[in-house]
Formats: C-alpha cells, sequence, structure tokens
C-alpha cells in the first residue's frame, strides 16, 4: 500500500485555501478534543445497526487527524471510548475493541509517515491483550514522531483519572517524596495521565448532548466548548473547519474582563470572509 504524504498530496483548491486562512490567523487551537459521539443513532436513523455508524465513525477519524495535521494543529485527543461504555452490551463493546485494532494495524504506517505520535489515556490494562499490544507497538514505533500527537482516550474516565492520581500522590506522601503542601495546580498535573497535554484549547462534542460524559474535567476548567447536532460518522473535514472557525470568533477571558484581554488588532474581518468561503465550500 502506498502511504500518502498528507502535506503533498493533491488536495482541493479550495480545501487548501481555507485551510491557508484558517493557519494564517495564528490562532488557531493547539490542543483540540473531540467527544465522538451519535454513531449508533446515526445508524439507526436509517434503520440499520449500531455497529455501522462505528464503522463509517472511523472514516471521520481518518478525515479529521488528516485535517488536523495538516493545519499543523500540535495535539488532537479523540474520547474513543469511556470507561461507563463497558456497560454497553457485550456485542458492541466486542466490536468497537475489533474496530480499534484494525483502525490501528491499517493506519499506523501511513501515520508514522506523516510524523503523528500515538498516545493513550485511560485504564488501557482493561482492554482486550491484542488491543494492548497493537497499540504498544504504534505507540513505541511512532514516540519519536514530531508532528501531530493524537491521543485515544481508551477505557478512560476523568473521576478515574483523577482518582489514580490521588492514590499515586498519596504513596508519595507515604514515601516521604511528596507532602501535603506540595498539592497545587502544577503537582495536580503532574499526577495526572495527561500531563504530556496542555488544556484543551477547543473540546468538540458531535450529535448535540450537552455534557461532558467525564472527559478531561479538570483540564477542560477553561476550554471552549463546541455542540453540533451533526453526529459523528458525517463529521468530516467541512465540519472541523466550521468549529475551528467559531472557535476563533470566540473571546477567551479567563476570568478577566474583555478589555484586558483584547489584543487590539482585530482579525475579525478575516474571519467573516473565512466564514463565507466555509459556507460555499460545504
Ligand atoms: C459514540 O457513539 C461512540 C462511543 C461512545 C463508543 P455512540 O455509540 O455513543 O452513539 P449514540 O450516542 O448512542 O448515538
Ligand atoms: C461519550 O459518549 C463517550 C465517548 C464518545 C467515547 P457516550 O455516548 O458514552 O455518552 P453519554 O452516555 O451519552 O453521556
Ligand atoms: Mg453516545
Amino acid at each position: 500500500m502506498t502511504r500518502v504524504d498528507w502535506l503533498t498530496e493533491e488536495q482541493h483548491p479550495d480545501d487548501k485555501a481555507i485551510q491557508e486562512r484558517l493557519t494564517s490567523t495564528g490562532s488557531l487551537p493547539s490542543h483540540v478534543a473531540v467527544i465522538m459521539d451519535g454513531n449508533g443513532r446515526w445508524a439507526q436513523g436509517s434503520g440499520r445497526p449500531r455497529i455501522d455508524g462505528h464503522r463509517e465513525g472511523m472514516e471521520s477519524v481518518r478525515a479529521v487527524v488528516k485535517a488536523t495535521s495538516q493545519l499543523g494543529i500540535n495535539f488532537l485527543t479523540l474520547y474513543a471510548f469511556s470507561i461507563e461504555n463497558w456497560k454497553r452490551p457485550a456485542t458492541e463493546v466486542g466490536f468497537l475493541m475489533r474496530l480499534l485494532e484494525s483502525y490501528l494495524r491499517k493506519e499506523v504506517d501511513e501515520l508514522h509517515a506523516n510524523r503523528v505520535r500515538i498516545r493513550t489515556i485511560g485504564n488501557t490494562n482493561a482492554l482486550p491483550k491484542a488491543v494492548q499490544h497493537v497499540l504498544r507497538s504504534a505507540m513505541d514505533r511512532t514516540a519519536n514522531n514530531q508532528g501531530l500527537t493524537l491521543t485515544l482516550a481508551l477505557s478512560y474516565g476523568a473521576r478515574w483519572d483523577l482518582m489514580r492520581a490521588m492514590q499515586l500522590f498519596a504513596l508519595d506522601v507515604r514515601r516521604g517524596k511528596m507532602s501535603p503542601e506540595d498539592v497545587n495546580d502544577e503537582t495536580i498535573r503532574a499526577y495526572l495521565q495527561t500531563s504530556f497535554l496542555p488544556d484543551p484549547d477547543l473540546i468538540i462534542r458531535t450529535s448535540g448532548e450537552m455534557r461532558l460524559s467525564n472527559f478531561l474535567l479538570w483540564e477542560a476548567a477553561y476550554s471552549e466548548l463546541y455542540v453540533t447536532d451533526i453526529p459523528w460518522p458525517e463529521f468530516r473535514r467541512a465540519e472541523l473547519y466550521a468549529a475551528l472557525c467559531t472557535y476563533l470568533e470566540r473571546e477567551r477571558r479567563f476570568g478577566k474582563t474583555s478589555a484586558q484581554v483584547q489584543n487590539g488588532d482585530s482579525s475579525s474581518d478575516h474571519i467573516s470572509t473565512l466564514r463565507q468561503i466555509l459556507n460555499a465550500f460545504s
């Protein structure tokens, strides 16, 4: 199989133009995290089994990973399987595990060729051995890549991660390495599995639900939230661009006043032109 170089492959001129406009703002998020929701409903809406939605959702994963990488975004985190998702019917869980395994097997060459670094967060020890094995080899192989860091949240729950962090911290206190006074923003961060990631600038949720479903609770403190009714299997490049465009229109104040955070150079004209191009594109 030939490996596509995402930066030099032939791209639709409109697609290229939009990507150039987005990157030229210099304000794209550094970390985008996605709650990929709505696969089941998407399939059932056309009378098909839920697993068809998961299969189609993989095409969206491919499209979004590629576009994110082309845009030079540094971190993409995908919520692929929550710790609560283990409660689903065994057949659906089994299908999702096999799908994950086959995605990694099929895609790792292309991801590696495009300098993607694969990481995970979550209780991955709970995954089937075969999945753990392909994950390990994909992570080892791509460990030194300098492009997009693609983090798969698998068997992940933010409360689980916080719990684990507290246990590890308590153990370090017992060993005399830490003391209770050391608890601060920085140390909490260091004990979380997400310590290698900056906080997400933008969290996208597909399929309309207005909730975080146990995703990055600590890290999302000041993330911009973008919820679209579009189900994950239909979320492709154009939808990603629309989400980024909305993100660019937001004013991130971090508790300050608007006057304090305004940097003077109004980029709103630039973004409204971008929005017009996007509307024509999708
Ligand atoms: C997201 O789609 C995939 C996972 C949670 C694994 P869902 O399977 O949750 O689909 P809906 O939300 O039931 O439609
Ligand atoms: C969140 O979706 C988890 C993932 C996308 C992997 P769910 O479908 O599990 O969330 P709820 O149950 O609707 O909150
Ligand atoms: Mg769901």
